[in-house]
């Protein structure tokens, strides 16, 4: 059988923030698949890169006082070291911002455009005049129109969880400037898509098989699609019929490829992130000297991509879609994985990715082949998600990984190296029938691995050491040792546990190559194949010195994983004595210290709200000085204006005055609140007992 070709990607991140366990759950899925494809004898190619465009992106780095591009690269810095340390060997990791990308994002619009699949349409959409941009619909944000909660999303309300455009939302705010968003309307780009070529070629390539005769997407995937032919959600809850044409148009200021012959409009995000899955391709080719073109062209090329469970329409709908119509290649098919939740947590959300830091993981000395061992054993060719359970992580690792697997060279090396100088014997019948067994299943671990059933995989292998542990524990050689002429039964009974090991280290391999190029030189054999299984490493085969393989996981290890960060947990011991109101007493200063902040007491001459934003007041103050004061302050949420008129408060005197958006404040008035405004809502103004006069310093 010739080679397969193979060219394989994962979900390009988002160059905005560090891989989360999430991230690396998904590589060391599809690495896994890929080093067994690598061990038949297949070649593939294995490629990501940082998606590095859109909005989000382009506003943090606005943030952060740097170029979009610095930010992205700032961010690309760091992710070697994840990839490395947990085994994952792409082979070249790119960038959506590249040459590469521009020019083929650009050169697959103008195919769509000849093959007459783009429309413009004008839309209506919120705009930020302040800002002098559109905005994104996380960028708007308001009072929900359903349950009323204030500062919800433009597409979504967290509170109460309904659905709505960013135009029902009540007094809609821009999150960027705090300026009222005003409805502007502009011309976008279409993927026509509701094009009945695009739909006949979509219900059929969804819905079909691939060359070999496989489905092309899993059967929960393909029936959830199917749905979408039928009818589809629109943004503000509603539902239409059948597939609707794709917005693939940005207005300038836009991070991201400029669309050709349409100045000031950028190709949304989405369009050119799954270009950048060709781009790092070709970018890897280019650099090897093969010819890009010519091996996209070749009709045995196999193309798949692993993603999660959360961008199926883009890469089942849009993407082979793109692709199909600009006259290329269509993935071969689409592998989606669930989710990954820690000790039965939450979700793993994309931007806060919390409960198990893969750096921190690393940085403990914790083993990567233990993370990699134990999601291999949850994962299946299913969307389900999975739990990373603390408890059930060491159970795998200490009493299959290390009890099961690793014992069986530990138990019989020793003997081999002291008693017959590192050669391998003769093995007699019973222990060639146990070989023959273990060797029998090679097909059937290959058949689950390159099916993705990597949990059966495992779970398969692991019924092999039950066997061989039950071998070792009837010929105990630990008591043939001690008898007088037992030694060549002893170093047939040592060879079959190195034999057996071999093969268990070739079905393990694909999930543990560290830890099989130990092994590898331990037997001093070349690079472990699939094929491999068929062959022995024969009588008189010298052995290297057997070096402990594995550590175990200690509970310790897995307590400092889990730590809570230091000021949660100074929260958790003692909560009312170390957190008062959610945070820790700062640190003590001097009456001096004190002395510095002059506390005066003010009079509320006017209060207002301020047009543009819903977070603050305007406050007109009379400290006594034959003027007033302009002061905001961020209490809007709690406090109407004219509750506040007349009342007397406490105010920060001597507070150099602060440039803000809507004008100068002339100090600051003291507010009461807790840390977590989420765990006890409320701001609470301070107020002086009947009698304080304006101008009182507070001492
Ligand atoms: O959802 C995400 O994180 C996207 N950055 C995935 C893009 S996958 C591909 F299309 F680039
Ligand atoms: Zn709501």
């Amino acid at each position: 059988m010739s080679p397969r070709r193979l060219f394989v990607t994962t979900a390009l991140p988002y160059a905005n923030g560090n891989f989360h366990i999430g991230h690396i759950m998904e590589y060391i899925q599809a690495d896994i698949w890929v080093r067994y494809q690598r061990m038949q004898g297949h070649e593939v190619n294995f490629v990501g890169a940082d998606d590095t465009h859109g909005a989000p992106i382009m506003i943090a780095a606005e943030k952060a006082g740097v170029t979009p591009q610095a930010f992205v690269a700032n961010i690309a810095a760091g992710r070697k070291p994840y990839l490395d340390g947990f085994h994952i060997a792409f082979d070249n990791w790119h960038s959506t911002d590249a040459p590469e990308n521009h020019a083929l994002a650009r050169q697959i619009y103008l195919d769509l455009k000849a093959a007459g699949l783009i429309a413009t349409k004008t839309i209506e959409q919120f705009f930020d005049a302040e800002k002098n941009m559109f905005l994104p619909d996380r960028f708007i944000k308001g009072e929900c129109p359903r349950c009323h909660s204030k500062d919800q999303y433009g597409d979504n309300c967290e509170v109460c969880g309904a659905v709505y455009a960013p135009t029902d939302l009540i007094n809609p705010y821009s999150a960027l400037s705090g300026a009222k968003p005003v409805l502007k309307s502009s011309e976008h780009f279409f993927f026509s898509l509701s094009d009945p070529r695009c739909v006949a070629f979509l219900e059929d390539w969804t819905q079909g098989v691939d060359a070999s005769g496989r489905s092309r997407l899993q059967p929960e995937v393909a029936n959830k699609v199917r749905e979408w032919f039928s009818v589809r959600t629109n943004q503000d809850g509603s539902t239409s019929e059948g597939l609707g044409d794709w917005d693939i148009s940005r207005d300038a200021p836009y991070f991201g490829i400029e669309i050709p012959d349409a100045p000031g409009k950028y190709f949304y995000v989405w369009l050119d992130a799954p270009v950048g899955y060709l781009a790092s391709l070709k970018n890897l080719l280019d650099r090897r000297g093969q010819d890009f073109d010519a091996y996209m062209a070749d009709p045995a090329l196999e193309q798949y991509h692993f993603i999660g469970k959360d961008i199926v329409t883009f890469h089942t709908l849009f993407w082979p879609a793109m692709l199909k119509f600009s006259g290329r290649k269509t993935p071969d098919s689409i592998f989606v994985h669930g989710f990954l939740t820690v000790n039965n947590g939450e979700k793993m959300s994309k931007s806060r990715g919390t409960g198990l830091d893969p750096l921190k993981y690393l940085s403990l000395g914790m083993n990567p082949e233990w993370l990699r061992y134990y999601l291999a054993a949850k994962l299946n060719a299913k969307n389900e998600d999975i739990d990373f359970n603390a408890d059930d992580f060491m159970a795998r690792v200490n009493s299959d990984l290390i009890g099961k697997y690793i014992n069986i060279a530990s138990r019989a090396a020793g003997f081999v190296a002291k008693r017959f100088g590192g050669k391998l014997g003769a093995v007699s019948a019973d222990g060639a029938a146990l070989l023959g067994s273990l060797r029998s299943q090679a097909d059937a671990i290959a058949a689950l691995y390159d099916s993705r059933d990597l949990a059966k995989a495992l779970k398969e292998t692991m019924l092999l050491t039950d066997r061989v542990n039950a071998y070792v524990d009837q010929n105990k050689p630990w008591e043939l040792a001690k008898q007088a002429g037992m030694d060549a039964r002893l170093q047939d009974v040592c060879t079959v546990c190195i034999e057996a090991f071999r093969l268990l280290t070739i079905y393990l391999k694909p999930v543990l190559p560290g830890l099989a190029g130990q092994v590898e030189a331990f037997l001093k054999t070349a690079p472990l194949a699939f094929g491999d299984a068929a062959t022995a490493l024969g009588e008189g085969h010298q052995i290297g010195d057997y070096k402990h393989l594995m550590q175990r996981v200690t509970p310790e290890q897995l307590d400092a994983l889990f730590e809570a960060p230091a000021q949660a947990e100074q929260a958790l011991v003692a909560p009312e004595t170390l957190a008062p109101g959610g945070e820790a007493i700062a640190p003590t200063i001097s009456i001096d210290d004190f002395a510095k902040v002059d506390l005066r007491i003010a009079r509320i001459v006017h209060c207002e709200a301020v047009e543009g934003s819903t977070k603050l007041l305007r406050l007109t103050l009379d400290v006594g000085e034959g003027k007033t004061r302009n002061v905001f302050s961020g209490i809007a949420s709690v406090y109407r204006p004219e509750d506040l008129i007349g009342k007397h408060t406490v105010m920060v005197a001597n507070l150099a005055p602060r440039k803000m958006k809507f004008g100068i404040s002339e100090g600051m008035v003291l507010a009461a609140s807790h840390a977590d405004e989420k765990a006890q809502p409320g701001i609470y103004v301070l107020e002086p007992v009947a009698g304080a006069t304006p101008g009182l310093r507070i001492h």
